[in-house]
C-alpha cells in the first residue's frame, strides 16, 4: 500500500518507539526487545495503560461508528500506529461499506506494517506523513485523492496529542489541520492527561517516552477541550474517560477505569 521509499536502516530499532510500545500493550506481536523493556517500565509504574491503551482503542471504534452513523463517509486519521485489527477502515465499513480512508503516520515502520497488513482497494491509502506538518499531509497525494473537502470529514486524531509538545503548538497544528474541513465534520480527540495519576508517577513515565524516539506531554483536562475550539462536543457523553464515551454494554464500577488517564470526545464542525 505504501509507496513511501525508505530504507529498512531508517527504522530504529535501537530506541524503543511508541507506536510499538502501544502495541505491546495491545498485546501485539510488532514490537522489538527494547520496545518491551521501556513498556514493562510504564506498565511498573502505571499498571492501569494495557487496560487504557484497550480502552482508548475500543472509544476509536465506538467514535468511529458514530461519525459514520452521522453520515460521514470519509476519514484522515492521523497517528494510526502499527495496524491493529479490526483497523479503522474496517469498523467505519461495518457501517458503511463505501468510507474512504486516508492513513497518515510518520514513523517509517508504522508504514511498513500498513503496506503489508490494511487493504489497499482503492478507498484505503496510506500517508508517510507528520502532524507538525499539516500542509505536507494535506497535500499529500494518498490524502487529496481520497478526500473531498466539499464533503464533511473525520479527523482522527487518537492517542497522538500527547506526542505533541508545546512548543510545537498542537491547537495551531489542529486549526491548520480542520480549517479546510466542510462544516459537520467531525473532530475525534483522545489525549493522555496528567490529571490523574500522581505527578511524580507521571515524571518517572516521562523519563520512560524521552529514551524513546517521542517526549510526552501529558495535559490538563481544560487545554484538551480547548482543542475543540470551532467544534460543538457531541454532549452527551462530552469530553470524558475513554471507557465511558457512549458505552456500548453497561460500565462495570471498577475504581481501575475510573482513573484511566485519558480523555476523549467528539466534535461537530459548525
Ligand atoms: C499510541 S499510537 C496510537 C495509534 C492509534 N491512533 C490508536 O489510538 O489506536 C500513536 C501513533 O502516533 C504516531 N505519531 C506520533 N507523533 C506523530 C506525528 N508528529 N505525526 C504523525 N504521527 C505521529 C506514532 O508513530 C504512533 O503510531
Amino acid at each position: 500500500m505504501s509507496e513511501e521509499g525508505f530504507a529498512a536502516e531508517q527504522i530504529d530499532t535501537s530506541r524503543a518507539h511508541p507506536a510499538r510500545m502501544y502495541d505491546y500493550y495491545l498485546g501485539g506481536q510488532d514490537n522489538y526487545e527494547v520496545d518491551r523493556v521501556a513498556a514493562e517500565r510504564v506498565v511498573e509504574l502505571l499498571p492501569d495503560i494495557h487496560m487504557a491503551a484497550r480502552e482508548n482503542r475500543s472509544f476509536m471504534h465506538r467514535a468511529t461508528k458514530t461519525v459514520v452513523g452521522r453520515g460521514i463517509r470519509q476519514i484522515i486519521d492521523v497517528g494510526t500506529g502499527i495496524p491493529t485489527s479490526p483497523n479503522t477502515h474496517e469498523v467505519a465499513r461495518s457501517i458503511a461499506p463505501d468510507v474512504r480512508v486516508a492513513y497518515v503516520d510518520n514513523d517509517p515502520i508504522v508504514s511498513t506494517y500498513a503496506g503489508a497488513k490494511l487493504i489497499n482497494d482503492g478507498n484505503a491509502a496510506f500517508a508517510l506523513g507528520d502532524l507538525r506538518d499539516p500542509k505536507a499531509v494535506l497535500e499529500h497525494p494518498a490524502v487529496c485523492d481520497l478526500i473531498d473537502f466539499e464533503q464533511p470529514a473525520a479527523l482522527l486524531l487518537v492517542a497522538i496529542l500527547h506526542f505533541i509538545e508545546d512548543a510545537a503548538d498542537p491547537a495551531g497544528l489542529i486549526r491548520a489541520m480542520t480549517e479546510p474541513l466542510a462544516p459537520g465534520s467531525c473532530l475525534v480527540i483522545s489525549h493522555g492527561t496528567r490529571d490523574l495519576h500522581p505527578p511524580e508517577r507521571l515524571a518517572e513515565v516521562g523519563k520512560v517516552y524521552s529514551g524513546s524516539t517521542s517526549t510526552l506531554t501529558l495535559r490538563p483536562r481544560e487545554q484538551i477541550l480547548s482543542f475543540f475550539e470551532g467544534f460543538d462536543i457531541i454532549d452527551p457523553p462530552g469530553l470524558v474517560q475513554p471507557p465511558f464515551w457512549a458505552p456500548e454494554a453497561p460500565v462495570p464500577d471498577d475504581p481501575m477505569l475510573r482513573g484511566l488517564g485519558f480523555y476523549c470526545a467528539v466534535g461537530v464542525k459548525r
